[in-house]
Protein backbone atom coordinates (compact mmCIF):
# COMPACT_ATOMS: atom_id res chain seq x y z
CA UNK A 1 0.00 0.00 0.00
CA UNK A 2 1.25 3.62 -0.98
CA UNK A 3 2.09 5.61 2.07
CA UNK A 4 -0.67 7.24 4.17
CA UNK A 5 -2.32 10.44 2.53
CA UNK A 6 -3.88 13.39 3.72
CA UNK A 7 -5.15 15.64 1.71
CA UNK A 8 -6.91 18.69 1.18
CA UNK A 9 -9.81 20.00 -0.27
CA UNK A 10 -9.66 23.83 -0.76
CA UNK A 11 -13.26 23.82 -2.75
CA UNK A 12 -14.13 27.01 -4.63
CA UNK A 13 -11.83 28.84 -1.88
CA UNK A 14 -8.01 30.55 -2.18
CA UNK A 15 -6.66 33.24 -4.43
CA UNK A 16 -3.05 34.31 -5.27
CA UNK A 17 -3.32 35.66 -2.10
CA UNK A 18 -3.29 31.78 -0.42
CA UNK A 19 0.54 31.63 -1.44
CA UNK A 20 1.85 32.86 2.56
CA UNK A 21 -0.27 29.93 3.73
CA UNK A 22 0.75 27.23 1.27
CA UNK A 23 4.41 28.60 2.33
CA UNK A 24 3.74 28.57 6.34
CA UNK A 25 2.47 24.77 5.58
CA UNK A 26 6.21 23.72 3.69
CA UNK A 27 8.16 23.70 6.71
CA UNK A 28 5.73 21.70 8.62
CA UNK A 29 5.33 18.99 6.40
CA UNK A 30 9.36 18.89 5.20
CA UNK A 31 10.05 15.65 7.45
CA UNK A 32 6.95 13.84 7.63
CA UNK A 33 6.69 10.05 6.45
CA UNK A 34 3.30 10.45 4.89
CA UNK A 35 2.11 12.30 1.16
CA UNK A 36 0.37 15.77 1.66
CA UNK A 37 -1.75 16.64 -1.02
CA UNK A 38 -3.75 19.81 -1.61
CA UNK A 39 -6.23 20.48 -4.20
CA UNK A 40 -7.37 24.21 -4.94
CA UNK A 41 -9.45 25.55 -7.89
CA UNK A 42 -8.10 24.96 -11.14
CA UNK A 43 -7.09 28.10 -11.74
CA UNK A 44 -4.61 27.76 -8.82
CA UNK A 45 -3.18 24.45 -9.47
CA UNK A 46 -0.03 25.87 -11.23
CA UNK A 47 0.36 28.89 -9.22
CA UNK A 48 0.16 26.09 -6.31
CA UNK A 49 2.49 23.99 -7.70
CA UNK A 50 4.71 26.92 -7.98
CA UNK A 51 4.62 27.94 -4.25
CA UNK A 52 5.30 23.85 -3.51
CA UNK A 53 8.69 24.68 -5.30
CA UNK A 54 10.86 21.74 -4.32
CA UNK A 55 8.92 20.59 -1.84
CA UNK A 56 7.06 16.87 -1.52
CA UNK A 57 3.60 18.84 -1.62
CA UNK A 58 1.78 17.44 -3.84
CA UNK A 59 -1.05 19.22 -6.07
CA UNK A 60 -4.55 18.12 -7.41
CA UNK A 61 -7.83 18.95 -8.84
CA UNK A 62 -11.20 18.52 -7.90
CA UNK A 63 -12.91 17.27 -10.60
CA UNK A 64 -12.27 16.57 -14.76
CA UNK A 65 -14.05 16.21 -17.78
CA UNK A 66 -14.45 12.53 -18.63
CA UNK A 67 -13.63 13.17 -22.53
CA UNK A 68 -9.71 14.38 -23.00
CA UNK A 69 -10.53 17.14 -25.25
CA UNK A 70 -13.27 18.63 -27.00
CA UNK A 71 -16.67 21.39 -27.19
CA UNK A 72 -16.88 21.48 -23.94
CA UNK A 73 -17.21 24.54 -22.43
CA UNK A 74 -16.27 25.82 -19.12
CA UNK A 75 -14.82 22.09 -18.53
CA UNK A 76 -10.90 20.57 -17.85
CA UNK A 77 -9.81 17.49 -18.77
CA UNK A 78 -7.59 14.91 -16.59
CA UNK A 79 -5.03 15.84 -19.44
CA UNK A 80 -4.75 19.57 -18.90
CA UNK A 81 -5.00 19.35 -14.95
CA UNK A 82 -1.63 16.68 -15.57
CA UNK A 83 -0.03 19.52 -17.70
CA UNK A 84 -0.56 22.31 -15.13
CA UNK A 85 1.08 19.91 -12.76
CA UNK A 86 -1.40 18.23 -10.89
CA UNK A 87 -0.63 14.39 -9.79
CA UNK A 88 -3.91 13.46 -8.21
CA UNK A 89 -7.83 14.75 -9.16
CA UNK A 90 -10.74 13.78 -6.78
CA UNK A 91 -13.80 12.67 -8.37
CA UNK A 92 -17.36 12.18 -7.59
CA UNK A 93 -17.70 14.83 -4.55
CA UNK A 94 -21.14 14.57 -2.56
CA UNK A 95 -20.70 18.09 -3.87
CA UNK A 96 -20.36 17.42 -7.33
CA UNK A 97 -22.91 14.35 -7.17
CA UNK A 98 -25.41 16.66 -5.72
CA UNK A 99 -25.02 20.15 -7.74
CA UNK A 100 -23.83 19.07 -10.65
CA UNK A 101 -26.29 15.71 -10.49
CA UNK A 102 -22.96 13.26 -11.30
CA UNK A 103 -24.00 9.93 -11.50
CA UNK A 104 -21.34 6.55 -10.51
CA UNK A 105 -21.13 5.87 -14.20
CA UNK A 106 -19.89 9.23 -14.90
CA UNK A 107 -17.28 9.49 -12.06
CA UNK A 108 -16.33 5.92 -13.38
CA UNK A 109 -15.63 7.71 -17.17
CA UNK A 110 -14.09 10.44 -15.04
CA UNK A 111 -11.86 7.90 -13.11
CA UNK A 112 -11.12 6.77 -16.15
CA UNK A 113 -10.00 9.29 -17.93
CA UNK A 114 -7.96 10.65 -14.65
CA UNK A 115 -6.19 7.25 -14.88
CA UNK A 116 -5.30 7.79 -18.95
CA UNK A 117 -3.78 10.84 -18.09
CA UNK A 118 -1.44 9.51 -15.47
CA UNK A 119 -3.39 11.47 -12.40
CA UNK A 120 -4.38 9.59 -8.88
CA UNK A 121 -8.03 9.15 -8.89
CA UNK A 122 -9.31 10.00 -5.11
CA UNK A 123 -13.08 8.60 -5.72
CA UNK A 124 -15.39 9.96 -2.94
CA UNK A 125 -18.73 8.09 -1.37
CA UNK A 126 -20.72 8.79 1.35
CA UNK A 127 -24.46 8.43 2.32
CA UNK A 128 -27.00 11.11 3.52
CA UNK A 129 -28.18 11.98 6.70
CA UNK A 130 -31.43 9.94 5.74
CA UNK A 131 -29.77 6.74 4.36
CA UNK A 132 -27.61 6.86 7.78
CA UNK A 133 -31.05 6.88 9.46
CA UNK A 134 -32.50 4.36 7.01
CA UNK A 135 -29.49 2.05 8.22
CA UNK A 136 -28.74 2.10 4.42
CA UNK A 137 -25.18 3.25 4.61
CA UNK A 138 -23.28 0.03 3.41
CA UNK A 139 -25.76 -0.10 0.71
CA UNK A 140 -25.20 3.14 -0.48
CA UNK A 141 -21.35 3.43 -0.57
CA UNK A 142 -21.02 -0.25 -1.55
CA UNK A 143 -23.29 0.59 -4.62
CA UNK A 144 -21.24 3.81 -5.85
CA UNK A 145 -17.86 1.78 -5.04
CA UNK A 146 -19.60 -1.33 -7.48
CA UNK A 147 -20.85 1.80 -9.56
CA UNK A 148 -17.96 4.44 -10.09
CA UNK A 149 -14.75 2.13 -10.38
CA UNK A 150 -13.51 1.03 -13.74
CA UNK A 151 -11.24 -1.89 -14.57
CA UNK A 152 -7.78 -1.80 -13.93
CA UNK A 153 -7.96 -0.01 -10.42
CA UNK A 154 -5.10 -0.60 -8.43
CA UNK A 155 -3.43 1.13 -5.03
CA UNK A 156 -1.12 3.54 -7.13
CA UNK A 157 -4.07 4.99 -9.63
CA UNK A 158 -6.85 5.03 -7.42
CA UNK A 159 -7.96 6.04 -3.78
CA UNK A 160 -11.19 5.87 -2.01
CA UNK A 161 -12.92 8.43 0.50
CA UNK A 162 -15.41 7.83 2.94
CA UNK A 163 -17.07 11.21 3.34
CA UNK A 164 -20.63 10.98 4.93
CA UNK A 165 -22.29 13.86 3.37
CA UNK A 166 -24.15 14.94 7.10
CA UNK A 167 -20.41 14.86 8.26
CA UNK A 168 -19.22 17.51 5.63
CA UNK A 169 -19.12 21.05 7.10
CA UNK A 170 -21.19 20.60 10.05
CA UNK A 171 -18.52 19.66 12.71
CA UNK A 172 -20.39 16.42 13.23
CA UNK A 173 -18.58 13.40 12.37
CA UNK A 174 -19.83 9.50 12.89
CA UNK A 175 -18.70 7.67 15.88
CA UNK A 176 -15.69 5.82 16.06
CA UNK A 177 -17.23 2.44 15.59
CA UNK A 178 -19.57 3.77 12.39
CA UNK A 179 -16.58 4.95 10.88
CA UNK A 180 -14.63 1.48 11.28
CA UNK A 181 -17.55 -0.37 10.16
CA UNK A 182 -17.68 1.45 6.37
CA UNK A 183 -13.82 1.30 6.17
CA UNK A 184 -13.63 -2.29 7.15
CA UNK A 185 -16.75 -2.75 4.82
CA UNK A 186 -15.36 -0.70 1.94
CA UNK A 187 -12.37 -3.04 2.52
CA UNK A 188 -13.63 -6.54 2.27
CA UNK A 189 -15.71 -5.03 -0.54
CA UNK A 190 -12.58 -3.75 -2.99
CA UNK A 191 -10.90 -7.23 -1.87
CA UNK A 192 -13.79 -8.98 -3.18
CA UNK A 193 -14.10 -6.94 -6.25
CA UNK A 194 -10.44 -6.47 -6.97
CA UNK A 195 -9.04 -9.34 -5.42
CA UNK A 196 -5.55 -8.97 -3.42
CA UNK A 197 -4.76 -5.12 -5.05
CA UNK A 198 -8.19 -4.43 -3.22
CA UNK A 199 -6.04 -4.81 0.28
CA UNK A 200 -3.52 -1.73 -1.64
CA UNK A 201 -5.90 0.90 -1.43
CA UNK A 202 -5.50 3.75 0.42
CA UNK A 203 -9.14 4.39 2.37
CA UNK A 204 -9.48 8.23 3.43
CA UNK A 205 -12.25 9.64 5.74
CA UNK A 206 -13.74 13.05 5.02
CA UNK A 207 -16.17 15.28 7.01
CA UNK A 208 -15.09 17.23 9.68
CA UNK A 209 -11.84 15.90 10.32
CA UNK A 210 -10.49 18.96 13.01
CA UNK A 211 -6.35 18.81 14.46
CA UNK A 212 -8.86 17.96 17.36
CA UNK A 213 -9.90 14.78 16.19
CA UNK A 214 -7.84 13.49 13.90
CA UNK A 215 -5.52 11.27 16.08
CA UNK A 216 -9.01 8.78 17.11
CA UNK A 217 -10.23 9.14 13.78
CA UNK A 218 -6.27 7.47 11.79
CA UNK A 219 -6.42 5.19 14.85
CA UNK A 220 -9.72 3.08 13.67
CA UNK A 221 -9.05 0.39 11.49
CA UNK A 222 -8.92 0.64 7.45
CA UNK A 223 -8.34 4.14 7.86
CA UNK A 224 -5.32 5.15 5.67
CA UNK A 225 -5.47 9.39 6.25
CA UNK A 226 -8.35 11.89 5.59
CA UNK A 227 -9.84 14.44 3.31
CA UNK A 228 -9.77 17.44 4.83
CA UNK A 229 -12.12 20.50 3.43
CA UNK A 230 -12.47 23.86 6.17
CA UNK A 231 -9.08 22.34 8.07
CA UNK A 232 -7.02 22.19 5.33
CA UNK A 233 -7.40 26.25 4.50
CA UNK A 234 -5.42 26.55 7.44
CA UNK A 235 -1.73 25.83 7.44
CA UNK A 236 -1.64 25.41 11.34
CA UNK A 237 -5.08 23.22 11.06
CA UNK A 238 -3.58 21.09 8.41
CA UNK A 239 -0.55 20.72 9.97
CA UNK A 240 -2.00 19.01 12.87
CA UNK A 241 -3.80 17.37 11.29
CA UNK A 242 -0.84 15.78 9.06
CA UNK A 243 1.27 15.49 12.48
CA UNK A 244 -1.56 12.96 13.63
CA UNK A 245 -1.36 10.81 10.75
CA UNK A 246 2.71 10.71 11.02
O1 LIG B 1 -13.60 16.77 0.54
C1 LIG B 1 -13.45 17.04 1.91
C2 LIG B 1 -14.64 17.75 2.45
O2 LIG B 1 -15.83 17.33 1.88
C3 LIG B 1 -14.71 17.70 3.96
O3 LIG B 1 -15.05 18.99 4.37
O4 LIG B 1 -14.92 20.96 5.85
O5 LIG B 1 -16.02 18.82 6.65
O6 LIG B 1 -13.51 18.94 6.37
P1 LIG B 1 -14.86 19.45 5.90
Amino acid sequence: MPKKLAAGNWKMNGSSASAPEVAALLPRIADVSCQVLLCPPATLVTSMKNWAGSSDLLIGGQDCHANESGAHTGDISAAMLADAGATHVILGHSERRADHGETDAMVKAKTRAAHAAGLVAIVCVGETEAERDDSRALDVVGAQIAGSLPDGVTGDSTVIAYEPVWAIGTGRTPTLEQIGEVHDFLRDTLTRQLGTEGANLRLLYGGSVKPGNAAEIFAVSNVDGALVGGASLNSSDFSGIIEALD
